[in-house]
């Protein structure tokens, strides 16, 4: 079963952004993860990362094309882009939104999620593991 993990700006820096938030664990480190965890799930994991609103958005119509569940981390976007939201409204697989942090106790800006509303569920706070818990779900569909 494919699935793609798909990730929001500035996530292609982490291990070096603001590792006190996000960690010391670099971006390839967290396609490492994913993929060693998608083998032991047997889930055919594919790990992108884009700063670009357009690319995430085609690359969410394509998996509503494909009818492939998304794990999506959209980072900022998460905040205001319904461009986003509109995009993954239109997928037919499932949908776990992901946050390394929990925004809940962060800014008052990171309280409002324009994406969870369409998302069939949302893991946020466990660090990298936010990750490792969204495959889980999407092996275990319920
Ligand atoms: C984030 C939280 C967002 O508020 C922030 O803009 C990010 C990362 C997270 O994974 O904790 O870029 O999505």
């Amino acid at each position: 079963k494919r699935v793609l993990v798909l990730n929001g700006p500035n996530l292609g820096r982490l291990g070096s952004r603001e590792p006190d938030v996000y960690g010391s664990t670099s971006y390839a480190g967290l396609v490492e993860l994913c993929e060693r965890v998608g083998k032991e799930l047997g889930l055919d994991v594919e790990v992108r990362q884009t700063d670009d609103e357009s690319e995430l958005v085609h690359w969410l119509h394509d998996a509503a094309d494909a009818g492939i569940p998304v794990v999506l981390n959209p980072a900022a976007f998460t905040h205001y882009s319904y461009a986003l939201r509109d995009a993954c409204a239109q997928l037919s697989a499932p949908l776990v939104e992901v946050h390394i942090s929990n925004p809940a106790t962060r800014e008052s800006f990171r309280h409002t999620s324009v994406v969870a509303g369409v998302a069939t569920g949302t893991i946020a706070g466990f660090g990298l593991g936010s990750y490792e818990l969204a495959l889980r779900a999407l092996a275990n569909p319920q």
